[in-house]
């Protein structure tokens, strides 16, 4: 029996450190120290060993069972360091590569002007109000003092969803949505899409955006107006732009103004934008109507307000010099990268 074991012995000692990779030593471990294996055969034939040899050959039992542990062990050490090695070989960066490039978006002009428009109204105190894109007629025209066949509403040329049901055509319609829920002071801008059944030039679309403004409160006067967008046309166009308001006509607000700037393009010398005559059409605005103001239950007596309301497309023109609206719906990467 000792025999068997020593020859056990020299067997794992030629054996284990010919095993070259960790799958070959697990298949030893399971040769040599198996419940099959010759250790396990030799330690059952136990019973047939004589008291006195018993302790010798129990010694040398584990002694084997020791050898070929550690032989394993030593192995398996030596063979997964060169394993993991030639894993990083394979595995290696090369850190000269060039990298991959990241494509980063950018804002879409329309968006970057927008921002701005509501960047300044807010800092202004003003609050942004959102109201629905497809209205009722009492919401879009009647409520902002224009009934039904008023001239007005040739300009407004809609997409109609019922006889009474349609795409708004102007953001005002937030104005009445807002005073019908809250008292004064009012003071909001209402951004958003509005819709007018127009043909496609490189002035209108069917779809454009507008920001709606509305302020009321108690001796609100032409005086506030025009200083909130006399400043709002320095810090939307630069500090040297001049604003004039120009006598107009809207059914939601009486007096009504048209508000030009100078042009800050060519100083008022005269240029192609402002069509020599030095001055650009920027918005219009007005007094609310009192009429307007008691259709949403306001004492037009003891309440008063102003209102404008502006074109994002055309601000957005005039401040990155685009000459056609088309532009901005195209989307055409070599358009819209060019406003990082
Ligand atoms: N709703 C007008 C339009 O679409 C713009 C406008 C003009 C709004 C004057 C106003 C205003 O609130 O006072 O052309």
């Amino acid at each position: 029996m000792t025999q068997k074991l020593l020859e056990l012995q020299a067997e794992a000692r030629d054996a284990v450190p010919a095993a070259n990779n960790s799958a070959d030593i697990e298949e030893l471990r399971r040769h040599f120290l198996g419940k099959k294996g010759p250790l396990t055969q030799i330690l059952r034939g136990m019973g047939n060993v004589t008291p006195e040899e018993r302790p010798i050959v129990g010694k040398i039992a584990n002694e084997t069972r020791e050898l070929i542990e550690q032989l394993l062990a030593e192995q398996t050490e030596r063979v997964s360091a060169r394993e993991s090695e030639s894993s990083f070989d394979a595995e290696r960066i090369d850190v000269t590569l060039p990298g991959r490039a990241l494509n980063v978006g950018n804002r879409h002009p329309l968006t970057i002007v927008l921002d701005e428009i509501c960047d300044i109204f807010t800092g202004l105190g003003f609050e942004i109000v959102e109201g629905p894109e497809v209205e009722t007629d009492w919401y879009n025209f009647v409520a902002l003092n224009i009934p039904p066949d008023h001239p007005a509403r040739d300009d407004h040329a809609s997409f109609y969803i019922t006889d009474d049901v349609l795409l708004r055509t102007e953001t005002s319609a937030v104005q009445i949505r807002t005073m019908e829920q809250r008292q004064p002071p009012v003071r909001i801008i209402a951004p958003g899409r509005v819709y007018r059944r127009d043909a496609v030039d490189r002035t209108h679309c069917h779809t454009f955006h507008q920001v709606e403004g509305l302020l009321v409160d108690e001796h609100v006067t032409f005086a506030d107006l025009k200083g909130t967008l006399d400043v709002f046309a320095k810090r939307m166009f630069g500090e040297r732009v001049r604003t004039t308001f120009r006598p107009h006509y809207f059914p939601f607000t009486e007096p009504s103004a048209e508000v030009d700037i100078s042009c800050f393009l060519c100083d008022q010398k005269g240029c192609g934008v402002c069509k020599g005559s030095g001055w650009i059409e920027v918005l219009g605005s007005g007094m609310v109507h009192p009429k307007v103001l008691e259709n949403v239950g306001y004492d037009s007596e003891k309440y008063s307000g102003f209102a404008f309301g502006m074109g994002v497309e055309r601000l957005a023109m005039l401040k990155f010099g685009i000459d056609d609206i088309r532009l901005f719906y195209e989307n055409d990467l070599r358009f819209l990268r060019q406003f990082r």
